[in-house]
């Protein structure tokens, strides 16, 4: 113990760390000992509701170096040769609790925020340059079918197979899940992508398509499921054990950023669709161009303050880059900062992890727990010296046209779009004989895993039309297991599951 006295939250020094206010030693507890209530009633208020997907997770502060000179391209200041700007990462899983296994299998958020000399900049994305649906309205269901059941509060492996086999545009995504990359060794060997497209424009008001590659310089490494799978009884908390105990040591991860860069005009013609989140541009349709540099070398000292309270949001785009038509990057364009309103409190930007580094000027006011005074005047336009936008300096919003009737409708298809076929190029092409090997295996496991017949069925089709060969192999493992299986058994551990294909 130290030499500070013990205050309570007013700083008022305090009486005793061990004993309640009481009348004579066996009596009853005062209500004027406020000291006792107010720890019980600060302790009721510790949490605040968990983040509904990415829950789990942690990270550390950084810095940005440019080390190339891509301003030909973009104006954003962070962005221009030989700027360092400070940097928070989060890494997360999806689907799992505040206090689930960091080894379960699933795709891994990468959400960077950049102080920068314009305001915060929030790069949102994930260690898969894909996502598993394209439209917003699919969001909610999709993350749902991967949490838990009503009934029995348990993830259930048939309901995650449900969706995936009726949604098609998922089987990039999973193929890329069921692989290595699903299961990274720990959150400094992995891969970190935009997914989306985005907009740079440039100082003379060019405009280019640009995805973003941070590439790990650690080496990508990976567990194998039983590996995982121990882990995740072993050490829940491994991947944040990990980085936090890499940084306090010194050893800095860092990531090399890439960028793949489509001329404006492209878009329309290109044989994907470039804003479709199911697909990548292939590299020798558009090579990577060096940017700079991620280190991490920081970590938290109050993980709540720092980490859980951080709010990042796809919306905080500065001057020089915005948004796509990538459906699912406009719906996130909503959904982060309302979560946070929600999560944290409407004033969640004032926070200091939140905050930003260079002045701010709006003219929002008031709210429950806004701490920075707000001055005169309060509205625009005003003729009392307050701030004005500028569309002389800032430009007109990067955007691009469009027109046409109010539809509910699929993309646009561009020649070469289909479901299937940019899965199949990663396992004939990119995957060796070992990773495909593994590839067969986790997804017999996975879908031996409580997977009920009709959707069983689906799946196997689902895995031939990414690779006749593929979907054969697993379809023969898993039906050679369940062979070995006494049905009875399999039964018995899914009730809940018998009496919804009953009730069907
Ligand atoms: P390339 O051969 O140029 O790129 C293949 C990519 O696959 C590399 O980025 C590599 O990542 C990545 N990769 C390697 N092993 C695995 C694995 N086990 N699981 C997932 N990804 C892996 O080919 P193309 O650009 O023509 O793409 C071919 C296929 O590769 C695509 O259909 C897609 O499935 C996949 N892919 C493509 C990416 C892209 O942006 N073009 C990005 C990632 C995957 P790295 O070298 O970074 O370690
Ligand atoms: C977290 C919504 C797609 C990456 C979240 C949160 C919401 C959300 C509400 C919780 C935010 C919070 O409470 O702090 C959506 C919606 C999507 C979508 C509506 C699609 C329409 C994606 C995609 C990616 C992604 C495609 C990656 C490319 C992340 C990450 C986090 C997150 C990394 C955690 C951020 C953090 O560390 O705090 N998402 N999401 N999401 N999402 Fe999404």
């Amino acid at each position: 113990m130290s030499d500070l006295p013990t205050t309570n939250d007013a700083g008022i020094p305090v009486e005793s760390d061990e004993h309640s206010l009481t009348i004579g030693a066996g009596g009853p507890i005062v209500l004027q000992d406020h000291y006792l209530i107010e720890q019980m009633a600060q302790f009721n208020r510790e949490r605040i509701p968990e983040r509904q997907p990415h829950a789990k997770g942690s990270g550390a502060f950084g810095r940005f170096e440019v080390t190339a000179d891509v301003s030909s391209f973009t104006r954003a200041a962070v962005f221009q040769p030989g700027v360092t700007t400070d940097v928070l990462a989060r890494f997360s899983t999806v689907a799992g609790e505040r206090g689930s296994p960091d080894t379960w299998r699933d795709p891994r958020g990468f959400a960077l925020k950049f102080y920068t000399s314009e305001g915060v900049y929030d790069m949102v994305g994930n260690n898969t340059p894909v996502f598993f649906i394209k439209d917003p309205m699919k969001f909610q269901h999709f993350i749902r079918s991967q949490k838990r059941r009503a009934d029995n509060n348990l993830r259930d492996h048939d309901m995650q197979w449900d969706f995936w086999t009726l949604s098609p545009e998922s089987a990039h995504q999973v193929t890329w899940l069921m692989g290595d990359r699903g299961i990274p060794r720990t959150w400094r060997h992995m891969n970190g992508y935009s997914s989306h497209t985005y907009m740079w424009v440039n100082a003379a008001g060019e405009r280019f398509w640009v995805k973003y590659h941070f590439k790990t310089d650690q080496g990508v490494e990976f567990f194998t499921q039983d590996e995982a799978d121990q882990l995740a009884s072993a050490d829940t908390d491994y991947h944040t054990r990990d980085l936090f105990e890499s940084i306090a040591q010194g050893e800095h991860p860092s990531w090399t950023l890439f960028v793949q860069l489509m001329p404006f005009d492209e878009a329309a013609g290109y044989r994907f669709n470039p804003f479709d989140l199911t697909k990548v541009w292939p590299h020798g349709d558009y090579p990577l161009t060096e940017v700079g540099r991620l280190t991490l070398d920081r970590n938290p000292t109050d993980h709540h303050t720092e980490i859980e309270q951080a709010a990042f949001e796809p919306n905080n785009l500065v001057p020089g880059i915005g948004a796509s038509p990538d459906r699912m990057l406009l719906g996130r364009m909503f959904a982060y900062a309302d979560a946070h309103r929600y999560r944290i409190g409407a004033n969640y930007k004032q926070i200091p992890v939140n905050a930003s580094k260079s002045p701010v000027h709006s003219y929002s006011k008031d709210g429950a727990m806004r701490v920075t005074n707000v001055s005169d005047p309060v509205y625009a336009p005003n003729s009392k010296g307050g701030p004005r936008a500028d569309v002389e300096q800032y430009g007109t919003p990067a955007g691009w046209a469009a027109e046409g009737d109010m539809v509910r409708a699929a993309y646009v298809s561009h020649a070469e779009d289909d479901d299937w076929g940019q899965a199949r190029t990663m396992v004939r092409e990119v995957l060796d004989d070992d990773a495909r090997t593994r590839l067969v295996d986790n997804v017999v496991g996975h879908l031996l895993n409580g997977v009920s017949e009709p959707v069983l069925v689906r799946a196997f089709e689902y895995w031939r039309n990414v690779d006749e060969d593929l979907g054969k192999q697993v379809e023969a493992g898993v039906r050679a297991k369940q062979d070995e299986k006494d049905p009875k058994a399999e039964k018995q551990a899914n009730p809940a599951r018998e009496s919804m294909q009953r009730k069907a």
